[in-house]
């Protein structure tokens, strides 16, 4: 059972991830890059409730880990703290800010697919890469409200529905797209990136279900 999140990066996405799950009633553990102190008063201000740590205290604290750093900054998390948890991708390559990397470009599979495999002990879902981190606390909707909106994710069955339980406190219908590569579907420049869809559109959208 999830009760502690853990949070890498303190940016925009962590921040707004962050808050989400502590109106959820989860504990929060967050890092940037360095130590504690250099997020301690950003933390106290934007996050109240959460607690400062360093990337490895959070690794090894968390039930659930959140990885919401740039894409270009990915393999600067070390992997040996991860093994055995429960991740999720938030990350998505994107040029102008991540530069052009190579194993993305080359690679035709999914981002998630390619950050699989140097997490390679980990379980790696993702999801919560499609919404703005803006609308993250502002489209959060209870269960059974029409304007509920759904969030897909992607990864191993048994490791998503850990996950799907956590978006559904967060406030969103998850949907199961399937494993890894079906991340694809929601990646940038897809239909679903971006956008804003209630669970039944999603499935639509997802190949999961045919259109009324
Ligand atoms: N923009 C959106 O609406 C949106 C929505 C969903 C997903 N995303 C994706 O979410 C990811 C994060 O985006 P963002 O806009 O939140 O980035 P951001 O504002 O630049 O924040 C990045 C954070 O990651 C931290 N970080 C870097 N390396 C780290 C490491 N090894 N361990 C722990 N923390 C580390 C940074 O800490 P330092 O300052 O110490 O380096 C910083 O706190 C990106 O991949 C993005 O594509 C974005």
């Amino acid at each position: 059972m999830v009760t502690t999140i853990g949070i890498l990066g303190a940016g925009r996405v962590g921040s707004a991830v962050a808050r989400t799950a502590l109106k959820a009633g989860y504990a929060v553990h967050i890092s940037g890059s360095g130590p504690a102190a250099d997020i301690q008063l950003i933390v106290d201000i934007v996050i109240p409730g959460a607690v400062a740590m360093t990337a490895a205290e959070v690794a090894a604290s968390a039930d659930l880990v959140i990885l919401a750093v740039p894409m270009h900054k990915f393999r600067t998390v070390d992997p040996g703290t991860l093994a055995g948890k429960i991740v999720i991708d938030t990350m998505n390559y994107w040029q102008p800010i991540d530069g052009t990397l190579d194993e993305f470009t080359t690679d035709a599979r999914s981002s998630s697919e390619v950050v699989a495999d140097y997490f390679a002990s980990a379980h790696l879902v993702k999801t919560l890469n499609h919404i703005g981190y803006h609308d993250l606390e502002t489209d959060a909707r209870p269960a059974g409200d029409p304007q509920r909106h759904g969030l897909a994710l992607a990864g191993e069955a048994e490791t998503a529905a850990v996950v799907a339980e956590v978006l559904n406190r967060f406030g969103f219908d998850p949907v199961y797209a399937g494993p890894l590569v079906a991340g694809a579907a929601f990646e940038p420049g897809s239909p679903i990136f971006g956008g804003r869809h209630t669970a039944d559109e999603l499935a639509i959208e997802l190949g999961l279900a045919e259109a009324a």
